[in-house]
């Protein structure tokens, strides 16, 4: 069976955006793949190094955010990367084959370092990121990788990387393939992208009332000022909501906006039970996880332990190909 191979750093809690768009084709892919999910938390260090107190917290938060939405740890490997000491293995030898220009080259680096530019990302292992994540993928020869968008240029370097070493100790990795997951079009509550540093999200682990009154506050038509004027759907945060969470009758919300005949008070609370419909069995699940909290620790080391076998076996490979003991 093909390997897939995804990470995500611990940066925070997941929001309906992750959830609809990268969760739910994890989801889909365990079933298909022999699936490794990994939490990067070196990856998040390369850029929070200075406070990395929460890491652990999000960590943890990050495997009942994948669990509670439907990732089963009989399907796909769910693991956290400084776990695995082969990543930093990997990551030292491949970074002895990776020119420097090729990193400085790449347009995720240059954005970032433009974007945060509060923190100081002059360092090492920052420009090296794409090696660390180069050694995540080949570590378990994945031929699939789903990503978003910002993460091709990683992938095109993984490439590019794999092919050097196949060409200098012999053909042994393959070149990992992207899918890109497919963000929905859901919006923040402002209407801007949905995104925590925006405060605009809707997190997975929000509760009813948080979720009711998030949606009292999403965005609508500003033309559409009393109860009866006719309004326009596409400019409006709940009808975008609704075209996800309320599929069957979200022709009939914009025919309704439309015509006048729809109140925007009544067409967001039929949405709230929409959102809290897709959510209960999510909350249900994590509630469950939170029950027994000694499980989910035993479940993450049991991750932790099948990843270091598959990577274990390509690292002695590695090792040999490269002429080293
Ligand atoms: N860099 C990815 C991100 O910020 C996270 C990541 C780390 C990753 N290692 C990976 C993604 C390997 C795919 C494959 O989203
Ligand atoms: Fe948006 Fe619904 Fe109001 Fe129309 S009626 S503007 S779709 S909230």
């Amino acid at each position: 069976m093909q390997s897939v191979l995804s990470g995500m750093r611990p940066t925070g809690k997941l929001h309906l955006g992750h959830l609809e768009g990268v969760l739910k084709s994890y989801v889909e892919m365990q079933d298909k793949y022999d699936c490794y999910f990994m939490v990067a938390d070196w990856h998040a260090l390369t850029t929070d190094y200075e406070k990395p107190g929460q890491i652990p917290e999000n960590t943890l938060e990050m495997f009942k955010d994948w669990l509670s939405a439907g990732l089963k740890p009989d399907k796909a490997v769910m693991f956290v990367q400084s776990a695995v000491k082969e990543h930093a293995e990997l990551f030292l030898l491949l970074s002895l084959i990776t020119p420097v220009p090729w990193l400085e080259r790449n347009p995720t680096y240059k954005e970032q370092r433009q974007e945060l530019s509060t923190k100081d990302l002059s360092t090492f292992g920052f420009l090296g990121y794409p090696v660390l994540q180069a050694g995540d993928i080949l570590l378990y020869k994945a031929s699939k990788v789903p990503i978003g968008e910002d993460q091709r240029p990683h992938l095109e370097l993984t490439r590019e990387i794999a092919r050097r070493f196949n060409n200098y100790y012999g053909q042994y990795f393959p070149e990992p393939q992207e899918i890109l997951t497919q963000y929905p079009k859901l919006p923040g509550i402002d209407g801007r992208k949905m995104s925590k540093s925006y405060n605009n999200a809707i997190y997975m682990s929000d509760d009813e009332k948080t979720v009711n009154t998030k949606t009292g506050q999403m965005f609508t038509d500003p033309l559409k000022v009393r109860k009866n004027d006719p309004g326009h759907p596409e400019n409006c945060v709940v009808c975008a909501f609704h075209k996800i969470y309320n599929v069957s009758e979200c022709a009939a919300v914009e025919a309704e906006c439309r015509s006048g005949a729809r109140g925007c008070v009544d067409c967001k609370k039929a949405l709230a039970v929409k959102i809290n419909e897709r959510l209960t069995p999510i909350r249900e699940k994590r509630a469950e996880i939170d029950k027994s909290p000694d499980l989910i620790k035993d479940m993450i080391a049991d991750g932790n332990k099948r990843a270091g076998i598959t990577a274990g076996q390509t690292m002695i490979d590695v090792r040999k190909l490269m002429n080293l003991g």
